[in-house]
């Protein structure tokens, strides 16, 4: 194996300063990075696990997925496949993964230019649905992780919309998780993570209504005159249960939100469906006890002149990746 070189170490780095744009549960940037000579290493962050929407980090390797992945589309705008070890140390399960620039490709930058376009949009969408050929699309970038898309045809919407209201019921009331939705959405400025009122949107006119992230802050984004009425609803879909399966739940998820953010589309996840377990067994059963659900998502059509979304904020580079 010839030595890494320099501009080897550097466009790694440059792939994980992408990376810090990757979304995560309630924008809590579950993640560190560690530069050594010859590769990049990602690190859980179990500091900023949540202990009652999240005890046993799913949501966390999840938002690891959305990290490795928004790297490796770095790496490929600059011209290189990632070589990716996924969690190569059952001593340090927390070493999430070691990135290493692998064979050269043609540069395709496409993915990531929308990682800074990407936002969590919030807002009932348009009543055009999204094109079937790039629902296709999704479903080829899911599969590229041996991930599902399983898009939720009309007659279990009302499922998935009792399943939602069900969640959201269970996490305000129980006092764990509550806690942790307060605490993320009314972090200081300087903390540089956290959900904030400007990303947030009252329900608007729609069926399945958002999740109430707005405990303490009214939302102040608009909602506007969508009414989800074309909207996608999918889920993610796994064949196993395990840690390994969540992270390349992430993986896909960033790889689908990417490529539909590149197609003009937009999308926001539901996950209190698979953080309250009850319910998330009751997706699995609505699957036909077939795959395990790994997170839920709603797509769509942005209405047409929607302002855009708001960027949230990230930590600095300074905070989150260690150099060698
Ligand atoms: C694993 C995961 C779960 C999420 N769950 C939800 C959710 O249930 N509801 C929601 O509105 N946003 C959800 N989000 C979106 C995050 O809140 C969002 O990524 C974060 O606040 C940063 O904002 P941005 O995506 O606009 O950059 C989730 C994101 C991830 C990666």
């Amino acid at each position: 194996m010839t030595k890494p070189g320099r501009a080897e170490i550097d466009r790694i780095a440059e792939a994980t300063i992408a990376a810090l744009r990757a979304p995560s549960i309630l924008n809590t940037q579950p993640w560190r990075w560690r530069l050594a000579t010859t590769h990049g290493e990602l690190w859980a962050d179990r500091a900023r696990q949540l202990p009652g929407l999240d005890p046993d980090g799913r949501l966390l390797l999840l938002s690891c997925g959305t990290a490795l992945h928004h790297a490796t589309a770095a790496l490929r705008a600059a011209g290189y496949r990632a070589e990716i070890e996924r969690r190569p140390d059952p001593a340090r399960p927390d070493l999430i993964a070691r990135l290493r620039q692998g064979s050269p490709i043609d540069p395709d930058d496409e993915l990531y230019r929308a990682i800074y376009q990407r936002r969590t949009d919030r807002r009932p969408f348009a009543d055009e649905p999204p094109a079937a050929a790039v629902v296709d699309e999704l479903r080829a970038a899911a599969e590229r992780h041996n991930v599902h898309l399983h898009v939720v045809p009309p007659d279990q919407l009302t499922a998935l919309a009792a399943a939602v209201a069900h969640a959201g019921a269970a996490e305000q009331t129980d006092p764990g998780m509550s806690a942790d939705v307060l605490t993320w959405t009314t972090r200081s400025r300087d903390d540089r993570d956290g959900v904030t009122a400007r990303s947030l949107t009252a329900p608007g006119r729609r069926s399945i209504a958002p999740r109430n992230l707005s405990p303490a802050r009214p939302p102040s984004l608009e909602p506007g005159p969508g009414q989800d009425r074309g909207t996608v609803y999918a889920l993610l879909v796994t064949d196993a249960d395990e840690p390994a399966d969540w992270l390349t739940a992430g993986e896909a998820l960033s790889d689908v939100w990417l490529t539909l953010t590149a197609r003009g589309l937009a999308a926001s996840p539901i996950s209190e469906v698979i953080e309250v377990a009850p319910v998330r067994l009751a997706l699995h059963r609505l699957l036909g006890g077939v795959g395990h659900p790994a997170i839920a998502l709603r797509i769509g059509v942005p209405v047409s002149d929607a302002d855009p979304v708001p960027p949230a904020v990230r930590r600095s580079g300074t905070d989150v990746i260690g150099l060698p």
